[in-house]
């Protein structure tokens, strides 16, 4: 990175991509207008908030937030607040938090040098194409390419504020992305992993009509074939487009990284029609079970939310059945948090706290004692592990292609290799192992 004179901070909240964006964010500022990161917000020449919008606590945190930097920044220093939070409240940030310069939405990433420059500015066009923009090259992982393959959503999921906040689903051209993935291969990635809110929708459209139809699985085939990719991972799916031929794929292709994000969202057929899911428990199960079936050891993740307006306890038994029957490796659970300009805020019988707090800790009760028999069962397997990471006690930390965190003892010379090790002492959250030479 080149070193500028001007510092910017930098403060990324929310999902992978919003991670990406604070990443496009740095590489235009410190490849076109002289900025160096620092991690030190009072030494900060820019202070930028990357907000999501996704649940009302971020959101009522960000002005907490934007009063604490005001005590500490330097007196010329200027606040900006990007993502989506910013997507959906606009000028009335600049409004409610007067030391607020720029407020550009999530859809915007690409103004950021424009956002700068200007005395209050605001732009949070959801319309905004920016899928066939080339970024510039920033990555905080040396081994890991986040890489973007859509924008926005088009799915309209009565709980989600993101298609409010990013827009409506454009992919972005196949040539753009295997670019990307040769250039990051070339600077030493050795694994590629795909963004979008909905991937596997992809090519559901592209704003160059001239681009030959192709799917999530035609896009897969191709970054596998590019050499000196080494893994490829994907986030998120959406299991109403889990066909057998995604599946197949999924299961043959050596690169593909056996970890599947699934979000359930809902156990309850009923429920997941009110959330507009497109699937039914049944279709769920079907295509858990049949991955299952066909890799042996995947690694299956879920979103969870409980209490959905209109939740019954017969509701909820099925969401737990559903989590009982997947036995999900990985589960982040949520209540439902009512969101602006969603249909599933105005619905009648929204639950009451208690009894929502109580769901939400019945499930997690029952998912860790689910994966606490998961990691016991790990002892004695042997996984391959990209190393990214040192650890305290000359210990050294990555993921196994199948997304357990795993940790060994080994020095500098591992990272960013990938290498066998045989799990010794599995943990709830950690697998320790040893380095099979
Ligand atoms: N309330 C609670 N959780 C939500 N999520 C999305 N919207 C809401 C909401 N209104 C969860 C979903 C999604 C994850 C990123 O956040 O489970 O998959
Ligand atoms: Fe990501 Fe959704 Fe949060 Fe936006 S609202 S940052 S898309 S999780």
């Amino acid at each position: 990175m080149q070193n500028g004179n001007k510092k910017l901070y930098i403060e990324t909240l929310g999902c992978a991509m919003n991670v990406r964006d604070s990443e496009h964010i740095i590489a235009e500022l410190t490849q076109k207008e002289n900025f160096e990161i620092t991690d030190e917000a009072d030494k900060a020449d820019l202070i930028l908030i990357n907000t999501c919008s996704v649940r009302e606590k971020p959101v009522h945190k960000l002005f907490s937030e934007i009063g604490a930097f005001n005590k500490i920044k330097k007196e010329d220093a200027k606040i900006g607040v990007c993502g989506c939070t910013a997507s959906h409240l606009g000028a009335e940030i600049l409004k409610k938090a007067p030391s607020v310069s720029f407020v550009l939405g999530a859809r915007n990433v690409s103004k950021i040098t424009k956002a700068i420059k200007e005395e209050k500015f605001v732009d949070v066009d959801i319309n905004y194409d920016e899928s066939e923009y080339a970024f510039g090259e920033f990555r905080s992982s040396k081994y890991k390419a986040y890489i973007n393959i859509s924008i926005g959503c088009d799915k309209k999921c009565t709980y989600c504020i993101v298609p409010h906040t990013r827009g409506e689903e454009i992919s972005i051209p196949p040539s753009i992305i295997i670019n990307e993935v040769k250039r990051a291969v070339s600077n030493g990635v050795k694994e590629i992993f795909l963004l979008g809110q909905n991937v596997n929708n992809y090519g559901a459209r592209f704003s160059d009509k001239t681009i030959k139809k192709m799917d999530f699985s035609d896009l897969l085939e191709m970054v596998s074939e590019v050499e000196g990719v080494e893994r490829i991972r994907f986030t998120s799916p959406h299991p109403l487009y889990m066909d057998d031929k995604f599946l197949k794929l999924f299961a043959t292709n050596p690169k593909i990284c056996k970890s599947m994000h699934m979000p359930l969202q809902s156990g309850s057929s009923e429920v997941l029609k009110r959330m507009k899911r497109g699937y039914t428990k049944e279709w769920f199960l079907d295509r858990a079970l049949k991955l299952r079936e066909m890799v042996k050891d995947v690694h299956i993740s879920t979103d969870v939310i409980v209490a959905f307006p209109g939740e019954s306890d017969k509701d909820f038994e099925d969401t737990l059945d559903v989590v009982k029957k997947v036995r999900f490796e990985q589960m982040f659970s949520f209540k439902y948090s009512p969101r602006p300009l969603t249909k599933a805020a105005e619905f009648k019988e929204q639950i009451p706290n208690d009894i929502a707090s109580k769901r939400l800790k019945t499930l997690q009760d029952l998912h860790t004692s689910i994966i606490d028999e998961i990691s016991l069962k790990q002892k004695g397997k042997t996984f391959s592990v990209l190393f990214e990471e040192l650890k305290s006690g000359g210990m050294i930390a990555g993921r196994s292609d199948n997304n357990f965190m795993i940790q060994a003892k080994g020095s500098e010379e591992y990272l960013g290799k990938i290498v066998d090790v045989f799990i010794t002492n599995p943990k709830r959250m950690v697998l320790y192992g040893e380095i099979v030479e």
